[in-house]
């Protein structure tokens, strides 16, 4: 069984990352609010943050914030998972509109994003944006140092040495910072590193001018997780050639120093109960299911240019045209796409070349009351979302890469019927456990089609069979699995520092 070191009130935890669990928001009236997402780290780490009265570091989502400007409490009526984080609790980190634009646009999803997704054709490297990058993951580090410096003051015994827990690509060098700061502060801490992105292998990673200072960036934690074993291996083996580490491969650790870093396998899941409560609470959609000849296929990304998005809207006009007698004006293909990273030119024309392939096919088919492809380009409520998955008759879960991929998982979750069939990318992370799932390669749209023809025609006993598997695997390593996990690893963690005992 897993208990969460925090939990047991041991040791506090300080979560950074990029974004805040809430964005902020200006009102008219000039007073801050919080805006709630609803990401599964954050279902799963804010209620811990809160018990073991800890602190969450990240950007605010805003400019504007002044210096001493507190982040307001939650209202009365917040719900959310959040809603427990006290206003002292979450700790913004201011960066200027300048840096953002070299850091967020530039560094993080103009090179790091499509490199570690091995799209290298998508890279731009430039040396601006790599040292703004540097001094924002300073930022960090100051302000986690902060955090610890106020944390020590109140450790008394040595199971109470704080976790700062960092997350993601946006944060690589945060750790190395960290360390060097809290070390000559005399400050104890153990520090865990979550990767939620692929990590790629030695010869894209070496392309990069700063690949050097990123590892050494990561391995000044005592943990890095990783989703599947192929991240973890590319890891290890970037620290074997690239840095010459001693690497030990069957026990997944490497030597820095005097330390030993160990590096795992922890695949992140969903807050399963959640969805499920939801997809048994929603009102139907359209009525889809109910009309028996009709079908709905869902797929539901942020629009990025690996999730795979022009290729099924391929998939489908080859599906019309091999079965077309079969499907026209009986089979619809519901597209959401959540709007992402829109000042990026890449993502620009991707919309467009989307909308544009959408059309197409849409006017290739469509007759007086029947076209094949909607497209909503915009974010849905969790409980609408689930609604759909549930409503649906296939998911199309195809990206070209993913690390995890979590729509495969919360669509599972949403099917109290066990009726619905998920066709899943051989390319997401996910695609390493969810095994009855109808496995494709993205890129041959032929197949794709076929693929989607195959979990239409599914006998509902099959779809059953297969769902019911899915569904009891992702109830059992949901998303508190995984982070009990991580944080068990983190409690075996020798501290920086010994803490100084009062006297
Ligand atoms: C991926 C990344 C996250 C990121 C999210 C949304 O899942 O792993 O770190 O927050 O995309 O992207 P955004 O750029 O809007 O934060």
């Amino acid at each position: 069984s897993f208990t969460n070191p925090t939990e047991e009130g041991n040791n506090s935890l300080i979560v950074v990352s990029n974004r805040l669990p809430f964005v902020l928001k200006r009102g008219s009236n000039g007073v801050l609010q919080r805006s709630h997402s609803a990401g599964g780290l954050v279902t799963a780490v804010a209620p811990v943050v809160t018990k073991c009265n800890g602190k969450w570091i990240g950007w605010p989502g805003l400019f504007d914030l002044g210096g001493h400007e507190k982040v307001p409490e939650a209202s009365d009526d917040d719900k959310s998972p959040t809603a427990g984080l006290k206003s002292n609790q979450v700790i913004p980190v201011n960066i200027p509109e300048n840096d953002f634009e070299e850091f967020y646009n530039g560094f993080c999803n103009g090179t790091l994003w499509p490199l570690f997704h091995s799209f290298s054709c998508k890279i731009t490297y430039d040396r601006n944006s790599w040292q703004t990058y540097q001094k924002v993951n300073d930022y960090f580090a100051e302000k986690t140092v902060e955090a610890l410096r106020y944390q020590q003051e109140v450790i008394l015994v040595d199971e109470e040495i704080p976790i700062v827990w960092i997350h993601d690509y946006q944060l690589l060098l945060c750790p190395a910072r960290i360390r060097e700061l809290a070390e000559d502060e005399g400050l104890s801490c153990k520090l865990g590193f979550f990767l939620h992105i692929p990590f790629p292998s030695y010869d894209m990673l070496n392309t990069l001018e700063g690949s050097e200072e990123i590892l050494y960036g990561m391995l000044a934690c005592d943990v890095i997780g990783f989703h599947i074993d192929l991240y973890s291996q590319n890891f290890l083996e970037s620290c074997l050639r690239k840095l010459g580490c001693r690497v030990d491969f069957d026990n997944k650790t490497v030597e820095i120093g005097s330390r030993v870093v160990r590096v795992r396998t922890l695949p992140i899941g969903i807050p399963f109960d959640k969805f499920e409560e939801c997809a048994k609470n929603a009102p139907k959609v359209n009525g889809q299911k109910d009309e028996k000849d009709t079908k709905l296929i869902i797929s539901v990304d942020r629009v990025d240019y690996t999730k795979g998005l022009v290729q099924k809207v391929r998939a489908i006009e080859k599906l019309l045209e091999k079965h077309r007698h079969e499907y026209a004006g009986k089979l619809t293909f519901l597209q959401i796409g959540v709007p992402s990273r829109t000042n990026i030119k890449e993502y620009q024309s991707l919309h467009n070349e989307l909308s544009r392939e959408i059309g197409r096919v849409n006017g290739k088919f469509s007759t007086a009351d029947w076209y094949p492809i909607q497209f909503m380009y915009k974010g849905l409520p969790q409980d609408e979302l689930a609604a759909y998955y549930r409503d649906s008759d296939v998911a199309l879960v195809t990206p070209l890469v993913d690390g995890m991929n979590l729509v495969a998982k919360e669509f599972v979750a949403c099917q109290i019927n066990n009726s619905g069939a998920l066709v899943l990318s051989y390319f997401a992370g996910a695609a390493e456990s969810m095994k009855e799932a109808l496995m494709v390669n993205p890129y041959e749209v032929n197949l794709l089609a076929d693929s989607l023809h195959k979990a239409l025609q599914m006998s509902s006993s099959e779809c059953q069979l297969r769902m019911e598997k899915l569904r009891a695997r992702e109830r059992k390593f949901d998303v508190h699995y995984w982070m009990s996990s991580f944080l068990e690893e983190m409690r075996f963690v020798e501290s920086i520092e010994k803490p100084k005992l009062p006297t």
